[in-house]
């Protein structure tokens, strides 16, 4: 082969939480582990998990159980969980955080030296360890400082365009390097999937560059399944001005530490309309809700903690009845504490000093002075690669995924906080997986015809020697066409008119032309990546129109309630067609078994 080969028992794919979790469990399990990533180390969308993994340590309300946890985690999913996913994350992230502090995590501290614990949306107890908010990085930098003397190998910069197969299993993946556009082969045993999300699907988005779902097409593209693609995450708060940096994360800890929604009439709308299902935890109060904040253990969480579907639509309300702020958002005041705390200034900076820098440099506002302005950015996707939940195995041999890209923890809706224990939870158990996976199966070879098809595939855009449409063009239409039309609020004729604009675009993008050689040329990666950005966006416009209700982060003006009876059903996406075309179509949910079904009966 003209290419270098690199062996390995276990490939990762991507190096956030889940990847770099993964890869220490595989390495320490005697494999040979390779890490491929898009970026440089410690660049993953992890980092923007800012305000903490969620845990049910008990350190600051020692009422918290694993029991809690995995009922909130349901109730905030909608119910459409993987059950026994949410019950090993709940039962297994208190050891993740403890493991993470051992190998060098400097999370807060309670005033007795216990790790500390903040409230978030949807969440019963103060159930979040964190740094400041700067948590997502903090992981990072330990599962790097951790993994790097494993003898990982980590190759950065490179793109796995194609997973590489043998007789139905996955033996390698083909990359490129994206500075100098050479090709790589790597031969493995097992692949594990850690790409993250999908949110350059989606023009407003917090999600860095290299989010363009490429581990959902991989796996989707040797006929893995996607599960309920509909559901895409809108955070709440995103920065909304200046047009440079809209999108970026506004973290939901604002709200843990006490900041409050307002309206340009300056009213806390957050107060009505409270879902059904959290009736009974809400407060009813400003001063409750301030209570609550303080570590008042009969008050009930501010409105402003509801899951980040409901908040996310009562801004969007809020802005459609001409009550917004300036610049398309609303407010998100946090200085208002300094009327309850004497030291909130001090408080502020203390606890949120990213969101401090960031308005400050980026908006020229001083948050303990100032209300900020945000609206919702895409965020986060519930769906993803379908894994079982104990090995997270696609239905495909010998490829496994995790993190966002993989899907069934969360449901209809993620909780805040979830992300980072998923990572490490399922990271660390693919990671597992995938090792024993290598070494009960078979030595790989690898298929030249693959790898000379993969290249020429490759090739392709640079070979039209511009001579068709430019991928920025397409990548842009995609992105104002899901976020108009499969965005926040969504309606039939608009999903339908979606999909088949995403039709056109395919056959735009089967045209492509990136002018240029293959050294450093961002058009012919924006190009490869346009691939994969059509398939998760078609997956996600379809299932969407295909699930007629509203559930957790789908909301349908036309569906506008959950339809208990028939919906309780996930969506598969998967490559079935006579033609190698998308299907979409439902399947049964997993039954819950008896301990989990009592346990929502009796908790919520
Ligand atoms: O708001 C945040 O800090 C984000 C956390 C998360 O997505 O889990």
């Amino acid at each position: 082969m003209d290419h270098p080969v690199h062996e390995c028992d276990v490939l990762i794919i991507g190096a956030g939480g889940a990847g770099l979790r993964a890869a220490i469990e595989a390495s320490q399990q005697g494999c040979k582990t390779a890490v491929v990533c898009k970026s440089l180390l410690g660049k993953a969308h992890t980092v923007m998990a800012e305000g903490g993994m969620a845990a049910a340590i008990g350190n600051v309300d020692e009422r918290d159980n694993w029991k809690i946890h995995v009922t909130d985690t349901l109730r905030g999913g909608q119910y459409l969980n993987n059950p026994m996913m949410a019950e090993l994350h709940a039962k297994e992230a208190p050891d993740r955080v403890r493991e993470l502090e051992a190998w060098g995590a400097v999370f807060d501290r309670t005033k007795d030296g216990r790790i500390l614990q903040r409230n978030f949306g949807g969440h019963a107890y103060p159930r979040l360890a964190h740094v400041g908010d700067r948590t997502g990085l903090e992981m990072i930098r330990t599962l790097q400082d951790h993994g790097i003397h494993q003898g990982i190998d980590f190759y950065m910069e490179m793109t796995c365009t194609k997973l590489l197969m043998d007789s139905g299993r996955v033996v390698g993946a083909f990359a490129y390097e994206r500075e100098k556009g050479r090709f790589h082969v790597f031969s493995a045993k097992s692949v594990v999937l850690a790409t993250g999300g999908i949110g350059r699907a989606f023009k407003i988005t917090s999600n860095s560059w290299e989010y363009t779902g490429d581990g959902h097409a991989l796996a989707y593209d040797v006929g893995a399944e996607l599960i309920d693609m509909e559901f895409v995450q809108f955070h709440p708060t995103g920065m909304v001005w200046p047009p440079s940096v809209r999108g970026i994360l506004v973290t939901e800890g604002v709200r843990g530490e006490g900041g409050i929604l307002k309206n340009s009439d300056g009213d806390r709308f957050m107060f009505e309309g409270i879902p059904e299902l959290y009736v009974n935890q809400t407060a009813d109060s400003a001063e409750e809700g301030w209570r609550y904040v303080t570590g008042d253990r009969d008050a009930r969480r501010p409105p402003e903690l509801l899951t980040r579907d409901h908040v996310a639509r009562k801004i969007v309300e809020q802005i459609k009845l001409g009550k917004g702020s300036p610049h398309g958002g609303v407010f998100l005041d946090i200085a208002w504490i300094k009327e309850k705390m004497p030291n909130a200034q001090e408080h502020i900076k203390k606890k949120l000093p990213s969101m401090y820098h960031q308005f400050k440099e980026l908006a020229g506002i001083d948050i303990t002075t100032t209300p900020m302005e945000v609206g919702p950015t895409t965020h986060y996707v519930m769906g993803g690669v379908r894994v079982d939940a104990e090995s997270q195995m696609s239905s495909v041999p010998g490829l496994f995924a995790a993190g966002e890209c993989a899907a069934g923890l969360h449901g209809a809706n993620r909780l805040g906080g979830n992300s980072l224990s998923d990572l490490v939870v399922f990271g660390k158990r693919a990671g597992e997986y995938a090792a024993s996976f290598a070494k009960e199966n078979s030595s790989v070879s690898v298929d030249e015809t693959q790898v000379e098809s993969a290249v020429s595939h490759a090739l392709e855009p640079l070979e039209r020697d511009g001579q068709g449409p430019g991928p920025y063009q397409i990548q842009y239409a995609l992105q104002e066409l899901m976020q108009d039309k499969v965005g926040i609020v969504r309606l039939e004729a608009e999903m339908e008119e979606a999909a088949a604009e995403i039709a056109e675009l395919k056959k735009q993008a089967a045209t492509v032309a990136a002018p240029g050689n293959r050294e450093y040329n961002p058009g012919w990666h924006t190009a490869l990546d346009l691939e994969n950005l059509l398939i998760v966006s078609e997956a996600v416009a379809r299932a969407g129109n295909l699930r007629q209700e509203s559930r957790g982060a789908h909301f349908r003006d036309d569906y506008p309630e959950k339809d208990k009876d028939y919906w309780a059903k996930h969506n598969i996406s998967c490559r079935r067609g006579d033609d190698g075309e998308m299907i979409v179509e439902a399947v049964p949910v997993v039954p819950m078994r008896d301990e989990i079904k009592d346990l929502v009966e009796e908790i919520g």
